[in-house]
């Protein structure tokens, strides 16, 4: 049993971790290509290196552009990759660029595809992520979908026979991470002389609060304004963005620091007073962390985490605002996210199915 898994871009790394141990721990043959659409050392390599993954058996050297050319780039490369690899199942992940390109590759070579992360939906067309998932489920054989909503999804889109709910495997990395950090004092705290428990994560990248500099001020105005510093750790997007804008982003409270490897990421998510995020998997580590989270959007796939009042979504500086100060969440033991051995099932379903 071979599996090529195809990944690209940083959160796409977080998910790879636990695939690839559940895959060695099978004796499952595991190839990696990574498609070069992060290049970032920051956004790439830290988390090969720290989560134990070692180093990608192909990598494409893509690197940024249109989508159309910077998809185009990694469909063109990936032809070459499965035919030389001819794997039993191409395993893509999530919703970005690299995504899109490895289900569309290898469903025309007539090479099983299976989707991690199937399903999920923000129902926002203008999205690039939206359209990226939803013509990779539309492509794929075998939907690996993380939570009962996303079976739904799938199901009214008239796949429900190739679906199968096997829970989200940021969380089965997120725990074992989590249970090694009790009682440490995160490095980000020690370096900016933060207090415990006074601070506030800040992450924005989307090209829908970044491209527009309406949006892009209103939400810098927004953190600016809170009542504890706000840690921005700057994917590069928004750092190019502002200066293209004119944009400053170290004012009021805010303080811009470079993005962080996954570990201390989760120790300064843990001992945060909240996490203001466009990002989707860190929408649901702070929910999984029980940390109140405003989402920079104006809808979510996560929805869980809204439903059960741990995520509020906000635009303007005034919305930011009022979510961050609201009342700290009702406790749940709620686990829409899965058990944390999400990892194991994928790896059993792709042995187990012939598609
Ligand atoms: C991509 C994904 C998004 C995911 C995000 C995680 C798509 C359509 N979007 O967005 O779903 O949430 O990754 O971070 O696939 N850049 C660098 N260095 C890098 C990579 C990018 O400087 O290593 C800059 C470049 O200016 C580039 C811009 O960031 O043009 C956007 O990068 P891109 O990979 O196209 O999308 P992301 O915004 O990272």
């Amino acid at each position: 049993m071979k599996i090529v898994s195809v990944v690209g871009a940083r959160p796409q790394f977080v998910k790879l971790a636990p695939i690839h141990h559940a895959a060695l721990a099978a004796g499952v043959e595991h190839v990696i290509v990574h498609t070069g659409q992060h290049y970032d050392p920051l956004l790439s390599d830290v988390f090969f290196e720290e989560l134990g993954i070692g180093a990608p058996d192909f990598h494409l050297g893509v690197g940024s552009g249109s989508h159309g050319k910077q998809t185009g780039a990694m469909l063109a490369a990936l032809d070459d990759v499965f035919a030389e690899t001819t794997p039993d199942w191409v395993l893509v992940y999530g919703d970005t660029n690299s995504t899109v390109a490895a289900a569309l590759s290898a469903v025309k070579m007539h090479i099983p595809v299976a989707h991690l992360e199937a399903g999920l939906r923000s129902f926002n067309r203008r999205m690039p992520e939206e359209h990226n998932r939803v013509m990779t489920d539309h492509a794929a054989d075998l939907l690996l979908a993380p939570t009962k909503v996303a079976v739904d999804h799938l199901a009214s889109e008239g796949l429900a026979e190739r679906t199968v709910l096997v829970g989200d495997v940021m969380t089965d990395v997120l725990y074992q991470v989590r249970d090694t950090l009790t009682g440490t004092v995160p490095a980000l705290v020690s370096e900016l002389s933060l207090q415990t428990g006074e601070y506030y994560v800040a992450t924005i990248h989307r090209a829908e609060n970044t491209d527009d500099p309406e949006q892009l001020a209103a939400v810098v105005a927004g953190l600016a304004g809170l009542d504890r510093p706000v840690v921005l750790l700057a994917h590069p997007r928004v750092v190019a963005k502002a200066a293209e804008h004119g944009i400053a982003l170290n004012q009021g409270s805010l303080v811009v620091h470079e993005p962080l490897a996954y570990r201390d990421l989760i120790a300064a998510a843990l001992t945060s007073a909240g996490i203001v995020t466009d990002s989707g998997g860190l929408q649901k580590e702070a929910f999984l962390l029980r940390v109140p989270c405003t989402t920079v959007r104006t809808e979510t796939e996560w929805v869980e985490t809204i439903e059960l009042g741990w995520n509020v979504l906000a635009r303007t500086a005034e919305e930011i605002a009022d979510a961050v100060r609201r009342p700290a969440p009702a406790e749940t033991d709620d686990a829409p996210y899965g058990d944390g051995a999400a990892a194991a099932r994928v790896i059993s379903e792709l042995t187990q199915t012939s598609r």
